[in-house]
């Protein structure tokens, strides 16, 4: 059943170009984004003023990538936002309201509250979800499944990248219906989001690399990951996956908010995980991030860093160079998410720790 793996994790993160591929396929059809599910007509859609994501966790973390691009391609306020907070909040919603759910089981109690508590105001919800016909799709006005294939282990990942592909449909569909984006704009954004698959093959060639890293942190007592734009939500994932899996102490910073606080924590031989941007796509986050490792690495820090490769500035910082392929820069969590999700498993291996089943979670969490 594992596929020769010593756990599922391990043959779901190797799935994932695959889950990527089978979540585009058919959703561009005849020059246009299609939906799967449409019980809403192209004028609301047209007339949708702002958007809210909720979800839970890597979903919500999904939702948190995918705000920089909806927001790029459809000049529509995005807010990302946890279910189980929205529920109870007295958000500003109405029928030009598009509330996105994302959910890989489709049954997580709070996000099908917030779904319920938005239709009450009239929002229209369109869901993002791995499981045909949930709940969650069932009270959507629209859906749009990932096809990530069944995921086993208590810590997404194939289900994670699937999101995010398809959070990135959602806001093709909705410049393509606003008109912010000309159709054969819509159609190179698609176009890119399909070359994804072989790029995350090629990132697949890193796992003997990081494993080997995990096993040498095993012992260590937490574990920072810092991040900007589009690697801030990737932080955030790096350390839920660490978390979850290996019991560690491990918390994801926006790399801006270093000086603010967090490099406080900063002591002799504490793991720090960089994530690059691209030094083309955003060349001043870039050296930005550059004088932050720099400046962690002098403390004392060991640094990992997750870089494009033939990125040369930062190996003189980088303790631990793992490098991704070069992609569009609202793309790059697609690829920098991997080695994290490796390095997670391994630790936890490492430390004798169930992969599949950490303690005290469940894979779908339908209790409040
Ligand atoms: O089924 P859902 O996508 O609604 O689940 C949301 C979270 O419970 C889930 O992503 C959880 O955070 C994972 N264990 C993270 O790896």
């Amino acid at each position: 059943e594992k596929g020769g793996h010593e756990y599922f994790m391990l043959k779901e993160i190797e799935e994932q170009p695959e889950a990527l591929a089978n979540t585009l396929r058919g959703h561009f059809t005849e020059g246009r984004i299609v939906l799967d599910e449409q019980r809403m007509s192209d004028q609301d859609l047209r007339d949708v003023d702002k958007v809210f994501v909720v979800a839970c966790g890597s979903a919500y973390h999904s939702g948190l990538v995918a705000k920089y691009a909806i927001e790029h391609w459809t000049r529509l306020p995005v807010e990302v936002e946890l279910a189980s907070e929205f529920r109870y909040r007295d958000p500003v919603l109405d029928r030009d309201t598009l509330v996105v759910a994302v959910s890989q089981s489709g049954e997580t109690a709070d996000t099908l509250e917030a779904v319920r508590h938005a239709r009450e105001q009239k929002a229209r919800v369109l869901a993002v979800c791995n499981t045909n016909g949930a709940q969650i799709p069932r009270e959507s006005d629209a859906v749009l499944y990932t096809h990530a294939g069944p995921e086993i282990g208590v810590a997404s990942t194939k289900a994670f990248l699937a999101q995010i592909a398809a959070n990135y449909l959602v806001g093709l569909a909705l410049a393509q219906a606003r008109g912010t984006k000309y159709p054969d704009e819509v159609a190179r954004e698609f176009h890119e989001l399909e070359a994804m698959p072989q790029a995350v093959q090629q990132v697949l060639g890193t796992i003997d690399q990081v494993r080997d890293l995990g096993r040498r942190l095993s012992d260590s007592r937490a574990v920072l990951f810092l991040g900007r734009h589009v690697g801030f939500p990737v932080a955030l994932e790096g350390a839920l996956k660490l978390k979850e899996l290996a019991y560690m102490h491990a918390e994801g910073f926006a790399a801006g908010e270093l000086k603010h606080g967090p490099i406080a924590l900063i002591e002799e031989g504490l793991p720090v995980v960089v994530i690059m941007p691209s030094p083309k796509g955003r060349a001043v986050l870039h050296s930005k991030l550059v004088s932050n490792i720099s400046e962690i690495q002098a403390r004392g820090a060991r640094t990992i860093v997750i870089a494009e490769e033939g990125d040369e500035t930062v190996r003189p910082f980088a303790d631990e160079l793992i490098e991704v392929p070069a992609v569009p820069t609202l793309l790059q969590p697609l690829v920098s998410t991997v080695p994290l999700q490796v390095l997670a498993a391994e630790i936890a291996r490492s430390r004798g720790y169930d992969v599949d089943k950490p303690r005290n979670l469940a894979k779908s969490v339908t209790v409040e």
